[in-house]
């Protein structure tokens, strides 16, 4: 794994975390205040936390952060998630938790920061275990909240 590729995929993470902020703020807009509200708006705070980590991680490295301004995807998908309804924003994050994007990359890039991967993983089992629920004993998954 080069440390171009490692670069890379630290923006991407970036600006995956940029989008599950913006999905989560716009699904916390639409509800009435309620316990799966706050866990939303505490998802949301997760995902700008991992976003400043990795800003970190990005500058100790010198490599420059990804401007959101300026990024076509966040602006088209935050527009979109606006008018999304509720029920199709969390069918959307139970299929993106369900492809457990950062296992796979921290089984590659973890021997280059340990403590950002480790945390980085933890994020993404929190929001598995809350988007697509604990298995059951027979294996099956209950459907998202
Ligand atoms: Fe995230």
């Amino acid at each position: 794994m080069s440390d171009r590729e490692y670069f890379a995929d630290l923006k991407k993470i970036y600006v995956t975390e940029a989008l599950g902020a913006s999905i989560y703020d716009s699904m916390v807009g639409k509800m009435a205040a309620c316990g799966l509200r706050d866990v939303y708006v505490k998802l949301g705070a997760n995902e700008r936390r991992m976003m400043a980590l990795v800003d970190t991680e990005l500058r100790k490295l010198g490599i420059e952060v990804p401007e959101l301004k300026k990024n076509m995807t966040v602006a088209v998908m935050s527009a979109l998630f606006r008018i999304t309804p509720l029920v199709m924003q969390q069918r959307l994050l139970s299929h993106v938790a369900k492809k457990k994007i950062f296992g796979r990359w921290y089984a590659l890039h973890h021997q280059q920061n340990e403590e950002l991967w480790g945390i980085l993983l933890e994020h993404e089992r929190l929001q598995y275990g809350v988007l697509v629920g604990p298995r059951s004993a027979d294996g099956e998954q209950r459907e998202p909240p």
